[in-house]
């Protein structure tokens, strides 16, 4: 077989054979064909598609690639969550210690930032000393000591998919539903998740920009959950404007502690019961949406989902002094104010744009080498919705280099939009699939 001919096959549009998949992801992750070939390859996925059978044959073929956690030993049902990506996404810091909390087992192997997306990892990693990468026996211990553990795809888990994740992101190749869905759910197959509950973001700042596309995700990633014999039900969210109000690493695990003392912001409070509500009820834990929903917000008042957030960063080597006193976080150099230019209500926030300038001010990497800036990003003042007054403070800058900080002083005007008209606030839920 050679790399070539499935290059040409699938530049014409053709589907690919089980073989010539297993094909290109196995001798992809062994380092035998080259990183242009399979550049070449993608690319012709990316616009020619794949059919549901190939999508299928290339997610088993990338969780196949390396080791398949059994997660049986643990003795109880292993219900993951994962994100199609988000601006402002802090949703799995939040979620994961508060289902928990409730007796939830979670074992969350998580991403970095892609494109214009921010990545739990990243995230996790700007809380010093904290450890995302592993080994197997100790993430498995760490599930069984606290009952939760969150890591990076340092393990042998998956590794085509980490190795492609890379490359689509380098080569502008990531809004393809086939190669999202096999990269999260090869992912999920190989971490040992049993029921999987998904986030497919919809709008701006997400990679399905309308209802039509995300529900196509949603119900592929549901019928590869089928055929692995792993329940998957996906709820579709809104991705028009950021989650919550802060983008950036550093600013992101603050609000995330910040709501788990009870300080939420609305859309993400709702983003957050609904996907917890789910993955309870797959868990065994509660048939009843509704007052699954009032366990998490029990557990939130009474401290419990904090100190679970604590014990996880505690048992990952990460310090809990900065959790107890955010103050403690190293600032950005320059934190500046966004004036409104006139009174109004506001209109947009485009969450790609905010989350593109997030990755300028460092907050993400333009190549996979590129060090993070933890400390940088964007912290709003407004939702869409709100209103405003002139010279209200709409966002703070935080950046590390003043002719960044200039830039996106002048480009962030553009972005968020005053309406003289009254506005809506966005629908933080705009559907489920499956179950
Ligand atoms: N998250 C992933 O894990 N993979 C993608 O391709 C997109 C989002």
């Amino acid at each position: 077989m050679r790399m070539i001919d499935i290059i040409e096959k699938k530049r014409d549009g053709k589907s690919l054979t089980k073989q010539e998949i297993d094909f290109f992801v196995s001798g992809y992750t062994n380092g035998d064909i080259k990183e242009y070939q399979v550049a070449a390859l993608i690319m012709a996925i990316f616009f020619n598609g794949m059919t549901s059978r190939e999508t299928t044959d290339l997610t088993l073929a990338m969780a196949y690639s390396g080791e398949v956690l059994d997660l049986s030993t643990l003795g109880k049902i292993i219900v993951d969550k994962h994100s199609t990506g988000g601006v402002g996404d802090k949703v799995s810091l939040i979620l994961l210690p508060l289902v928990s909390s409730l007796g939830v087992p979670i074992a969350k192997m998580s991403g970095r930032g892609l494109g214009f997306t921010g990545g739990t990892v990243d995230k996790l990693e700007s809380i010093p000393r904290y450890q995302t990468g592993v080994p197997v026996q100790q993430f498995i211990k760490n599930v069984q000591k606290v009952g939760i553990s969150m890591i990076s795809q340092t393990l042998n888990l998956a590794p085509a998919d980490k190795k492609l994740y890379a490359l689509r992101d380098s080569i502008s190749c990531v809004e393809s539903i086939p190669l999202i869905a096999s990269s999260i759910m090869s992912k999920k197959i190989a971490s040992g998740a049993q029921k999987i509950v998904l986030d497919v973001t919809v709008g701006k700042g997400a990679f399905m920009k309308d209802m039509e596309q995300a529900k196509k995700l949603a119900d592929t990633m549901i019928q590869i959950g089928k055929l692995s014999n792993r329940e998957t039900v996906c709820v579709l969210t809104n991705m028009n404007e950021p989650l919550g109000y802060s983008v950036g690493n550093t600013l992101e695990v603050i609000e995330a502690t910040e709501c788990l003392k009870g300080n939420m912001p609305e859309d993400v409070k709702q983003v957050v019961l609904e996907l917890g509500s789910y993955m309870i009820k797959l868990a065994n834990k509660g048939e009843n949406l509704e007052e699954n929903k009032i366990k998490m917000l029990e557990n939130i008042k009474n401290g419990k989902a904090l100190a679970k957030f604590m014990e996880l960063i505690e048992n990952q080597g990460g310090d809990i002094s900065y959790i107890q006193n955010l103050e403690k976080f190293p600032k950005a150099k320059y934190i500046e104010p966004i004036y409104a230019t006139k009174s109004g209500c506001v209109q947009e926030i485009d969450s790609k744009e905010i989350g593109k300038l997030a990755g300028m001010l460092g907050a993400g990497r333009d190549k996979k080498e590129d060090k993070i800036d933890y400390e940088v990003g964007i912290v709003l003042n407004k939702k869409v919705g709100d209103e405003v007054e002139e010279n209200e403070v709409l966002a703070y800058i935080h950046a590390n280099n003043e002719d960044k900080m200039q830039y996106a002083l002048q480009k962030i005007k553009e972005v968020i939009v005053i309406s003289d008209q009254f506005v809506e606030k966005e629908k933080a839920i705009l559907g489920f699939c499956g179950g």
